[in-house]
């Protein structure tokens, strides 16, 4: 009965909202909440501690297939381009940007309310093959390369300017190993050095001095058991933010796998440390996978994994609530169908929110049973007239 409740008032949100543009844009910004969502949904009882709830919009989708439009207005407040806003996107042909797409998440996140999350400016994946092979034929010389990344950094933050509430700046950039450090033979380090990483923040900052810019990286927050890359990046955060670097927030993605160990404790401590040392955090890129049947049906092949996958999520929003300087947490797709899991890790699977089906899970009624007690606390006991 909710569900069907939800997705009517989904369907009638998406239809009212060309109306609601002028008013719902003005107020995208300062506004927390939007004013059709159902009261239930995981953004109207997040909006009420000021948290963000978000997740990554496939722009193939999004308008266009009702159901899964419908669930992104609804449920959340805060939007993430899982692919448009990357460089390989942006500028597919040397000299020729391509906002389009982009636009239009940013676009639709203003008729609904929702803020946006810019992702990503430097990253060793998704950049435009002319530039990689311009870099291996060594016609893009180091210095030229600089350069090249700083147009493009200057040119989309400017283009976006006002817009972005949060930038990922610089993903991805650290070693597996133990100890942790900055991956020599990444892209962007092996030809241009470490100090790139603090350029680009200050780049960033140039083209809009009031976007939020955040270091983003995956197991950084108390998911390998050795805690080495969260130490290594906590030490490269502070370091940047000693030297005057203007950097943020450090966002951890929290990819999660049920096949491995993972402390919700262990996570809030080191958000909370993170905090404690001026930084805003976010969790940036949630899912939890598991070992399913098929990548259509995906129904999880061990029967633990059904009580896991939503401990798991459910473990990352409490350590998120924990800290106060957590104030955004985004899921990593929408529902499994979509989802980037079964095409990347094999054998896997049943990752967010939501099934194949678009039925939200176990997961989904965890979080939002932890929003509701975040906003409401517990319902006080019933009173007893004899006894107090
Ligand atoms: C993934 C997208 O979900 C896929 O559609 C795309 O093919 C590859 O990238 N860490 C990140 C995200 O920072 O940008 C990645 O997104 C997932 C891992």
């Amino acid at each position: 009965m909710q569900l069907s409740r939800r997705k009517l008032t989904g369907i009638a949100a998406v239809a009212v909202s060309a109306a609601t543009v002028v008013a719902v844009s003005t107020s995208a910004i300062a506004s927390s909440s939007h004013s059709r969502v159902p009261s239930d949904s995981l953004r109207a009882l997040a909006s009420k501690i000021g948290l963000r709830v978000g997740n990554a919009v496939n722009m193939d989708l999004l308008n266009v297939n009702a159901t899964y439009t419908g669930i992104v207005a609804n449920q959340f407040n805060t939007v993430t381009p899982e692919n448009v806003m990357k460089w390989d996107a942006i500028e597919p042909t040397q000299g020729q940007l391509n906002f389009g797409p982009a636009d239009a998440l940013v676009k639709f996140a203003q008729q609904h309310g929702q803020l946006v999350r810019g992702h990503t400016l430097m990253w060793h994946n998704q950049i435009p093959s002319w530039l990689t092979t311009g870099v291996s034929n060594g016609t893009i010389t180091n210095a030229q390369l600089r350069n090249i990344l700083k147009q493009h950094i200057t040119d989309e933050v400017t283009h976006f300017k006002g817009k972005i509430w949060q930038w990922d700046v610089a993903n991805e950039f650290f070693t597996d190993s133990n100890p942790s450090m900055i991956n020599p033979n990444d892209f962007w380090i092996s030809h241009l050095g470490t100090g790139i990483i603090a350029d680009a923040f200050r780049w960033a900052h140039a083209a809009d001095p009031h976007a939020l810019l955040f270091y983003n990286d995956y197991n950084i927050a108390g998911e390998d058991g050795s805690n080495a890359k969260a130490d290594a990046v906590y030490a490269m955060v502070t370091q940047l933010k000693k030297q005057g670097v203007p950097i943020d927030g450090v966002g951890d993605q929290g990819h999660l796998d049920t096949q491995y160990g993972f402390s919700g404790t262990r996570m809030r401590d080191d958000l909370q440390r993170y905090a404690n040392a001026g930084f805003r955090v976010a969790i940036t890129e949630a899912d939890v996978r598991t070992f399913v049947n098929n990548s259509t049906d995906q129904v999880p092949t061990d029967n633990l994994a059904l009580f896991a996958q939503p401990y798991e999520f459910d473990q990352m929003m409490k350590a998120c609530l924990a800290v106060r300087q957590c104030i955004s947490f985004t899921i990593w797709d929408v529902n499994d169908s979509n989802s980037w899991v079964p095409g990347v890790f094999a054998g896997e699977g049943y990752a967010t929110l939501y099934d194949v089906n678009y039925q939200p899970k176990q997961a989904y009624t965890d979080l939002q049973v932890d929003l509701a007690g975040a906003a409401f606390g517990a319902p006080h006991r019933v009173g007893d007239s004899h006894f107090h």
